[in-house]
């Protein structure tokens, strides 16, 4: 489960928080039934929607014919089409599964030809995940690996080729033109909001997750949050909180973990806050810390620079892995670390850098039980609606990302599209 407190908040902000909370239910009503002006938005706040039954099977019949037939599979894709997928594998796949390579978020030669590289030798599929297929990243880095795989498998090589797209795009056509695998990215979805749908569920699965996990946390996380009241809703908390810091200057949120398996979830996080809230001139600046690393470089800033940030702790209650430091005989002058595991040692820094942060501005904690495919599910969930809820309360559309075309068009004319 996921619970939220809040540390620091000064009592003369309850008042206010009570007013924003109070102010706002009609915002936590109409995300609950989800509005009809984003009807082709919100595919997600119905997790079977576009991952039911007969959709899960399929993706783990695919699954099991690529762990059975190759090294590694080829995850082409950027944003939304990479990143949720990406949380879930890097932080809890096991040794000895398919490995999975990343393509289509650069446009780096050198990135490029490294991951080319890491492919020598292996047998590997091929996933095309993009929802308009017009993305530069994806397009590209698919004619590239297309190409190695032909190299390698000649005329058979479009068994290997996977691509996840909208019915009736160009890269549905491509699929029946090719005779390639094409599965269906949700017409109802943003990228952003895809983690339970083939997009995300796909590459996990190839990854040896268990994908009915990642679905049943985000559901158990999807009937709690559209049923619970104003007063026991944690999205709806954690939303009016944030509104409430933003109002009081701290316009950047920093979400932050001592656990460096998170590294990954930061980055689908940030996009889908900046993506969704920064617009019309407003929103909060998502950043992320991970800590303790950057407790050495940031946290200066962090503690002493301008009081513009707050910050949301990613806990984790359960302790998963142990590691203890036994005496040593070199006089090294850390043995008051004799006998202590990690696990307790990273909490001790956890604990000081709450207090000690929290002198300053408010810290949200949100604590999960442990890192595993349901509680993923279930961060994915969370996040999701809470950033359509807190979209709601500051008066932006969570869907829409207009801001991102401006360069688009400047890159397209260069390169002559
Ligand atoms: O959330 C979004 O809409 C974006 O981040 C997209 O996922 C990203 O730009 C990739 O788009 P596409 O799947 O069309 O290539």
């Amino acid at each position: 489960m996921i619970t939220l407190n809040v540390k620091g908040l000064k009592p003369e902000f309850e008042q206010e928080l009570n007013e924003i909370l109070a102010a706002n239910t009609e915002v936590l009503a109409k995300a609950q039934a989800g509005e009809e002006k984003y009807s082709d938005s919100l595919g997600w706040l119905d997790t079977e929607e576009w991952a039911d039954d007969e959709t899960v099977a399929r993706i783990e019949a695919i699954a099991k014919e690529v762990q059975e037939n190759a090294d590694a599979f080829v995850l082409i894709g950027v944003g939304g089409s990479n990143n949720a997928a990406r949380s879930v594998i890097e932080a809890i796949q096991k040794p000895g599964t398919t490995e999975i390579i990343y393509a289509g978020n650069t446009l780096s030669a050198n990135a490029l030809n490294r991951m080319l590289a890491q492919l020598e030798g292996k047998d590997f599929y091929i996933d095309c995940i993009a929802k308009n297929f017009e993305t530069l990243e994806p397009g590209s880095s698919f004619r590239i690996l297309r190409k190695a795989l032909k190299a390698k498998y000649g005329d058979e090589y479009n068994k290997r080729v996977i691509a996840t797209g909208t019915r009736g795009s160009r890269l549905d056509e491509v699929c029946q033109e090719n005779g390639y695998t094409f599965i269906d990215f949700p017409t109802t979805i943003g990228g952003r909001y895809t983690a339970i749908s083939n997009v995300g569920l796909l590459p996990m699965a190839v990854a040896g997750i268990d994908i009915r996990e990642v679905r049943r946390g985000a559901r158990d996380m999807q009937e709690l949050l559209r049923s619970a009241g104003a007063d026991q809703n944690i999205a709806y908390r954690y939303a009016a909180l944030r509104n409430l810091y933003y109002r009081h200057g701290w316009k950047v949120e920093m979400l932050s973990s001592f656990e460096p398996q998170f590294k990954n979830f930061f980055y689908w996080w940030t996009q889908l806050f900046a993506e969704s809230e920064g617009k019309d001139f407003k929103g909060i600046f998502p950043v992320t810390g991970e800590f303790t690393e950057q407790l050495h470089s940031i946290g200066q800033y962090i503690q002493d620079g301008e009081n513009m940030i707050f910050e949301t702790f990613l806990d984790v209650k359960e302790q998963q892995d142990s590691l203890v430091i036994e005496k040593d005989e070199v006089d090294d002058r850390f043995d008051y670390l004799n006998g202590k595991d990690f696990f307790d040692i990273n909490k001790a820094a956890y604990e000081a850098t709450v207090l000690a942060h929290s002198q300053k501005f408010p810290c949200n904690v949100i604590q999960i039980d442990r890192i595993d495919a349901y509680h993923f599910g279930q961060l994915f969930w969370f996040f999701q609606f809470a950033c359509y809820v807190s979209c709601g309360i500051t008066g932006v559309n969570p869907f829409d990302q207009p801001g991102v075309e401006a360069y688009k068009v400047r890159m397209f004319d260069a390169l002559g599209k």
